[in-house]
Order: C-alpha cells, then structure tokens, then sequence
C-alpha cells in the first residue's frame, strides 16, 4: 500500500483512524488555526427554516414559501428547456427576466437589476455601502439577515425597536442617519406594512440609501415602488420566491435610479443568474394572472386563520403578508412550536427578544390551515 504523508489544515474529524488507514493517508498531528477575520469568526451567520427532505410528510409552514404551484407557462418553459442555453453561460444582466420585471413594474430596464434571489441583492448592497466606521439602520424584530450583513463588514449597527403595532419608528431611523437603511415592508415576521407617507419622510430626510425589502408585496395592498422615481437614494427589493412559488429557483430584483444600481453591478458575480432561472422566471412573471390569482387565494385563507385564531385567544398582527405573527393565549410559543411538529405540524419559532412568545405561522393550502387549527386547539386545551 503506498503511504502519502500530508499536512492537514483542519484536523478531519469525519474521517476516522479506518477511513484513514483505508485511504492510506498517514496524518502529522498538526493542528492549523484557521484564521478568519475577527467579526466572522464572532458571527454565528444566518439560521434558515428547516428544509426537510423531500417526499417528507408534513404540513411544512415555517419559511414562508407559496404553497400553490408555479404558472403552467413557467413550467413549460422548464419542460421545454433548449439544453443550448446550458451548455452557454447566461446573460450576464439577465435581460430577459429583466425586462419582463421592469415592464411589470413600470420602469425603465435599466431601473432593474436582477440577482441569485433578493437575498443576493441585499448582500451586495452590504458590501457596496458597509465596512467598519459605516452604519446600518434598521426596525426590530425584522429579518434577521440584515444582522448578519452587517456583522460581515464590521459595520455599527443601530436597532431601533418597533413599538407594540409595528409602526415604523421613522423619528428614531431619522435620526441615527444610517449609511444603509433597511425597512422590511411587509415586516418578516410580523406581515405589518410601512407607510407609504413614513416611507417617504424617510427617503426624504435621510442622507443615506434607504432600501424597502418588498419580498411580501404580493399579498399586500400597498407598495413603495413609486418612491423610487421620486428619490434617488431609495431602492425596492422585489423576488419571486414568494408571490410566484419560485423560492427553489433564486431570483430577485433590486429596483432603483440606475446610478444606485451601478456600484451593484460592478461587484456582482459575472454570471450571477443562471440560464434556467432567467427563463423560467420570465415566463413566470409575464403570467400575472396565475400569481395574482393564487395571492388573493393565499390573502382569503390568510384571513380566515386570523379569524379562527383570534377566536381561539391567540392576538394576531394585522398581517399583509403570506404568514401570521401570532402569540397563544398562554404565550407558550415555544411548547406549541414543539408540539405542532410532533404532529408533523412545522411553524416558526425563535427564541429571541420580542419573538420568544410568539409563532410565525405561513399560510397554507385550505387542508393545512384546517390541520394546523385543529392541532392548534387540542394543544391549547
Ligand atoms: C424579508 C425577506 N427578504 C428577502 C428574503 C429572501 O428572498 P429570496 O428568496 O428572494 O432570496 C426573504 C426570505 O424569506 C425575506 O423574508
């Protein structure tokens, strides 16, 4: 057998003294430090929903997905794919998603800038406008991911806390004067929604880029976009993971005056998009009917939920979203959380401030939310 001598960086617990010797790999007993750069290695990084495997039988309702199929015509397109547009690269602006969004939209094309899903867009503003010394602003509880952008460039952090019904503290936002403002509009997870006059006070006051994370808006009946053509410092982030059923495809667009999307694209990957989801996705939006169809499915269902569990004593926000923020009776979330997915039941719990009370509940199929309730009720019994 030959015996390789190597140096191991990390010490390889996964493989053990027989996979070693099966390999014939003879290991030094040295251990490298492996030396990230402090903030990272203090950060604990982004904590998803669970994503069981598939084929697994539950009522899955912890990460917000669509619970309707995509368009039939994004689906054609996906059986019908030319393997051509495989073997080459895609565009690199993916311009035909593009344009199909900014039509949507009612913008210019290049208003529009496409990306790996919206969490993209917002990665790359985060390294385009943060580093230590710069500030990032932004309302709690909210999408954690904004905390650990920020954690990734050492840059100051300013929360200011929502009050009780999730107006949005534009007094406080004002006045911290962040280089980078994030407003999640619906709020991920409560569902409430900005203003649009708050919204506007703030892109009119603030001397730094406020961004309006719009992954909800399409079960909302208000939006931001208009704020875009008015103030140069604002950018809306809009997806199709959520109103279009696409989260398994990544893709999201940053909305804004093309000198805020300029620094963007200098610092994106080439081929940010692939070919697949450039298609499929166009083909998606251009299907409004399909998207608005389900999303006034989702709403009605939405609202039913709140009903039912308001009846039940749980209090519910006002929610304009795919999903419920909700706290039980007892404010046990935390029981409740565990028990549900014993009955293979998932929602989403946290166990942070303001949060460790309540539930976040997606909305599902009429099926799902009729199972969720009846477990719901036996459990607060
Ligand atoms: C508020 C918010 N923004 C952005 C995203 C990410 O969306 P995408 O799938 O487009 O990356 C999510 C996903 O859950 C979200 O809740």
């Amino acid at each position: 057998m030959i015996s390789v001598r190597v140096r191991v960086p990390v010490p390889l617990h996964t493989l053990g003294e027989t996979s070693a010797g099966l390999l014939g790999v003879e290991y030094l007993a040295q251990v490298h430090m492996i030396d990230f750069r402090d903030n990272i290695s203090r950060m604990t990084g982004y904590v998803p929903g669970e994503q069981p495997p598939p084929g697994t039988k539950l009522v899955k309702l912890n990460t917000n997905e669509n619970p309707y199929p995509p368009s039939p015509e994004a689906m054609k397109v996906l059986r019908d794919f030319d393997t051509e547009w495989l073997r080459r690269y895609p565009q690199p602006d993916a311009a035909i998603a593009r344009d199909v969004a900014a039509n949507v939209y009612g913008v210019p094309e290049d208003w529009v800038m496409a990306a790996n899903g919206s969490d993209e867009m917002l990665a790359l503003l985060a390294r385009a406008f943060l580093e230590p010394g710069k500030k990032i602003a932004y309302a709690a509880p909210t999408y954690s991911l904004y905390i650990n952008l920020a954690e990734m460039q050492d840059a100051a952090m300013v929360e200011v806390p929502y009050d009780e019904d999730y107006n949005l503290p534009v007094k406080a936002l004002l006045d911290a004067q962040a280089d980078l403002t994030f407003v999640c509009s619906p709020n991920n997870p409560s569902g409430t929604v900005a203003r649009l006059r708050d919204l506007d006070r703030l892109a009119a006051g603030l001397r730094g880029v406020l961004i309006v994370d719009e992954a909800y808006t399409d079960f909302a009946d208000e939006n931001a976009l208009s704020l875009v053509s008015r103030y140069e410092n604002v950018m809306v982030l809009r997806t199709v993971s959520k109103g279009y059923s696409l989260a398994g495809l990544r893709l999201g667009f940053g909305v804004s005056r093309p000198e805020l999307l300029a620094g963007l694209m200098k610092i994106k990957d080439s081929y940010n998009v692939d070919a697949v989801a450039i298609r499929v996705a166009a083909a998606a939006i251009r299907d409004q009917a399909w998207m608005q169809n389900n999303a006034e499915k989702v709403k009605a269902s939405r609202n039913q939920l709140a009903d039912a569990l308001t009846q039940l004593g749980f209090r519910v926000w006002p929610s304009q979203a795919n999903f419920i923020l909700t706290r039980p009776p007892k404010g046990d979330a935390y029981r409740l959380y565990l028990e549900l997915k014993d009955q293979g039941i998932l929602v989403r719990y946290w166990d942070r401030p303001r949060l460790a009370d309540k539930i976040r509940i997606t909305i599902g199929t009429d099926e799902q939310n009729r199972a969720l309730l009846e477990g719901l009720k036996v459990l607060i019994e």
